[in-house]
This record gives C-alpha cells, sequence and structure tokens, in this order.
C-alpha cells in the first residue's frame, strides 16, 4: 500500500539521491542541490502545475511520483497525448525495494491518484524511455498501451526516445 504527500524544498536532497539510485540513473539526470531548486522550486511553489509528490511506503518514503494535466505543460515540454489527459511520472528510489513487483502497484495506485486530482481527465499518459524496460512492464500490466515515440531534450540538454503509453480513464 502505497501514500502520497506533497514534495517539500526540504525533500529535494532525497530526489536527487532517488533520481541517481541504480534503477533511476539511466533516466534522470545529476542535479545538484542548486539546480534541483532553480528546477523544481517553481513547481514545489506553484503546485498548480506539475503536482510533485514523494511516495511512502510501509513507513518511509521511499521515492517520488508527479502528476500532471498534459494541457498545463510548457510549449517546450508537450508530449504526445490528448490535452485532456492526465501525465504520470513515477520512481521507486530505493533499490531494495526494486524489482520486487511493487512498481505495478504503485502504478495502479498512481493512476487511481492522478483521476482524483483531476477528474475530467479522459486518460491517463506515461512516456518512459523507448529502453526502460521495467517502467515499460509496469505500464502495461496496469493497462497502458505503447503509443508514439517521440524524441525530447532532457533537463541536461541529451535528447532520447520516449514511448509514449496510454488507457483510457
Ligand atoms: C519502473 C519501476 C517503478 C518498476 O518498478 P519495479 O518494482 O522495479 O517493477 P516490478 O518488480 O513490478 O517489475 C515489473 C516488470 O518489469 C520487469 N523488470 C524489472 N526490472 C527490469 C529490468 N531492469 N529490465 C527488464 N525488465 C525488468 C520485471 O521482470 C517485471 O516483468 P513481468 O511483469 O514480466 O514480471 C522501478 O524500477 C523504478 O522506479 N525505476 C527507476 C525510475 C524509473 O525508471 N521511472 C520511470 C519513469 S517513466
Amino acid at each position: 500500500m502505497f501514500t502520497f504527500r506533497p514534495m517539500r524544498r526540504d525533500d529535494l536532497p532525497r530526489l536527487i539521491v532517488w533520481q541517481q539510485s541504480p534503477a533511476a540513473r539511466r533516466w534522470f539526470p545529476q542535479l545538484t542541490l542548486d539546480e534541483a531548486l532553480e528546477r523544481f522550486g517553481p513547481r514545489l511553489d506553484d503546485p498548480s502545475g506539475v503536482r510533485m509528490l514523494v511516495v511512502h511506503h510501509e513507513g518511509h518514503d521511499i521515492g517520488f511520483a508527479d502528476v500532471f494535466r498534459v494541457r498545463d505543460l510548457p510549449p517546450g515540454g508537450v508530449i504526445p497525448a490528448d490535452v485532456d489527459d492526465v501525465g504520470i511520472d513515477f520512481c521507486i528510489g530505493e533499490p531494495e525495494l526494486v524489482g520486487r513487483g511493487l512498481g505495478t502497484q504503485l502504478i495502479a495506485q498512481l493512476a487511481e491518484l492522478a483521476i482524483w486530482v483531476f477528474p475530467e481527465a479522459t486518460g491517463i499518459v506515461a512516456c518512459p524511455n523507448h529502453r526502460n524496460h521495467a517502467s515499460i512492464r509496469v505500464l502495461e500490466r496496469n493497462g497502458f498501451v505503447a503509443g508514439l515515440w517521440f524524441d525530447a531534450p532532457r533537463s541536461d540538454g541529451r535528447m532520447e526516445t520516449l514511448v509514449a503509453h496510454r488507457r483510457p480513464r
């Protein structure tokens, strides 16, 4: 059973560690605390855009998740999805909890939360890197279907190829 709470600025050091955990570091740029504050501070101060969440499991903070409306993405961050969809991103950042089947359960709960936050959403979309097989599997196990492939710049300027995965709400 997972629970979620709004992320705070003092969670950013943990976020950096989670993004650099063995399962995650291929998919996230390495940030300094100053870079994380610059990048995520505005989102944390104004949760009307991307909602950044800390994922809690059995008494511990174990990772993070994002929930956002596709229509609220800035022009540079647009993904191939319906503007009425809700987007999710997720990470189990504690190495001992990865690969134990928890990801499938996390996506099930996160999808439910996303629809609770944005009840008018028509679908749920996530865009893993095309090589991120663990992420693709947990999405498939939750009924998401692969759609368009697209290239997008990461915050460190490197391009990566992502695959939009969607399921109707
Ligand atoms: C993606 C993530 C949430 C998956 O959670 P998990 O608990 O590790 O996944 P599960 O144990 O539920 O495994 C799900 C499936 O992926 C497979 N899998 C797990 N790790 C894998 C890997 N490295 N390569 C290929 N398949 C993998 C499992 O075998 C399982 O497949 P199955 O359904 O055929 O049995 C987790 O690995 C994670 O947080 N990774 C880092 C962050 C990240 O990649 N986020 C995605 C951003 S879109």
